[in-house]
């Protein structure tokens, strides 16, 4: 029994992926973003995943840390390798690392579980959604939905950085309608849309700086 227990994974609180996050990431936009992977992560572990509070705190750690190493190592030789070898470092879990390695397309890595399948189908459309909210005229995710998303994509000079066949094959892997899962996601953002700068007081500010300088 000991044994078991000493070979059980690490559970990390939300704290502590906070903690690593802002001890590697300095952008607001980078933040903003793994906030709203988090929240996507956290509403899709309550569809897909055990329903245990722990297991949803899990979603939502994957998700929050998921770009962490993105701004120090943006390129594709190093990132997500290199933040994979810091969470080996921090004691994080095989199912953690793994997750977060499957949401790089060009690592290898397969995506099998619906942790690792949700990360995939919440990661550009959380980037996406929030391009989408900030060209409107209160720069607000109560002014976004999946019919204003969906337009937005055929729009190839819009939100150029954001892959549209990662978010339509990532629903689609998911197993759920896209035009569902576009607005499942809002819903998940809105109750954070003021940590993530669209509850519309931006549009009161002269710009609202966003950087679309988030990759896969
Ligand atoms: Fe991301």
């Amino acid at each position: 029994m000991k044994g078991d227990l000493a070979n059980m994974p690490r559970i990390i609180t939300r704290e502590e992926a906070w903690s690593l996050l802002t001890e590697f990431t300095q952008s607001e936009s980078l933040r903003k973003h793994a906030l709203a992977v988090e929240a996507c992560m956290r509403t899709c572990a309550r569809k897909w995943g055990s329903g245990s509070q722990d297991d949803e705190n899990l979603w939502g750690v994957v998700g929050l840390i998921h770009d962490f190493d993105y701004e120090r190592w943006p390129s594709p030789e190093e990132h997500p390798y290199k933040g994979n070898e810091i969470l080996m470092e921090r004691g994080y879990s095989d199912e953690i690392r793994r997750a977060i390695m499957s949401h790089a397309e060009y690592s290898g890595v397969t995506r099998d579980t619906p942790m690792e399948k949700a990360l995939f189908a919440c990661d550009e459309l959380a980037c996406f959604i929030t391009a989408v909210a900030l060209i409107k005229p209160g720069k607000s995710l109560a002014e976004v939905d999946a019919r204003s998303v969906r337009k937005r994509m055929k729009d190839k000079a819009f939100a150029r950085k954001v892959n549209r066949d990662d978010i339509i094959n990532g629903a689609a892997d998911l197993g759920v309608d896209l035009d569902e899962h576009i607005a499942f996601c809002i819903e998940a953002m809105k109750p954070i849309a003021k940590e993530l700068g669209l509850d519309g007081s931006a549009a009161k500010t002269p710009s609202a700086p966003f950087k679309n300088d988030v990759q896969a």
